[in-house]
């Protein structure tokens, strides 16, 4: 069966790019299979876990659930654009240095998660971190050194101001 696509036109980890989509695809599909992107990785599928986390016009959404005809028109940013130019951002960083992931599955929704977080709120109290983070899961457990990660990345991120 033939399905009728759309066109749709937008910013892809800062290049202007387009796209024909059926109109059922969500985001995921949409940068798996016509960009080969697979850092946004879907699990749940509900809108549950956050490892299908992308940022579309700088906020985070969850892209199993997001329409990729949607992102007609708006600027998208994966995992796959988070290092800061060659070299890796404080957020990924701190995520190294605290050993905060185990297998690794969760790790791209909550760094681009955090960057929300901190883009939006420079010193955050535990509070504010659980909060920001309370959509994204992590099978493995890591919690701890994720919330010390975030913690790390917002003092590098400070004394780099
Ligand atoms: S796969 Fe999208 S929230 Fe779990
Ligand atoms: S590190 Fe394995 S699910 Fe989070």
């Amino acid at each position: 069966m033939n399905t009728v696509q759309r066109t749709i036109r937008f910013t892809l980890n800062g290049e202007a790019v387009s796209a024909d989509v059926p109109p059922h695809w969500n985001l995921v599909e949409l940068l798996q299979n016509r960009f080969a992107l697979f850092g946004a990785r879907e699990s749940c599928g509900q809108g549950l876990c956050g490892c299908c986390t992308v940022l579309v016009n700088g906020t985070a959404v969850t892209g199993c659930l997001y329409l990729a005809a949607l992102v007609d028109g708006a600027e998208v940013v994966t995992i796959e654009r988070a290092a800061d130019g060659d070299g890796l951002d404080a957020v990924q960083k701190a995520f190294i240095e605290c050993g905060a992931f185990q297998c690794g599955f969760c790790t791209p929704g909550f760094i681009l998660m955090t960057r929300q977080l901190l883009d939006e709120k420079p010193d955050p109290t535990e509070d504010e971190i659980r909060h920001y983070l309370s959509g994204n899961l992590c099978r493995c457990g890591a919690y701890p050194e994720i919330i010390e990660a975030v913690r790390r990345a917002a003092r590098m991120r400070k004394s780099t101001s």
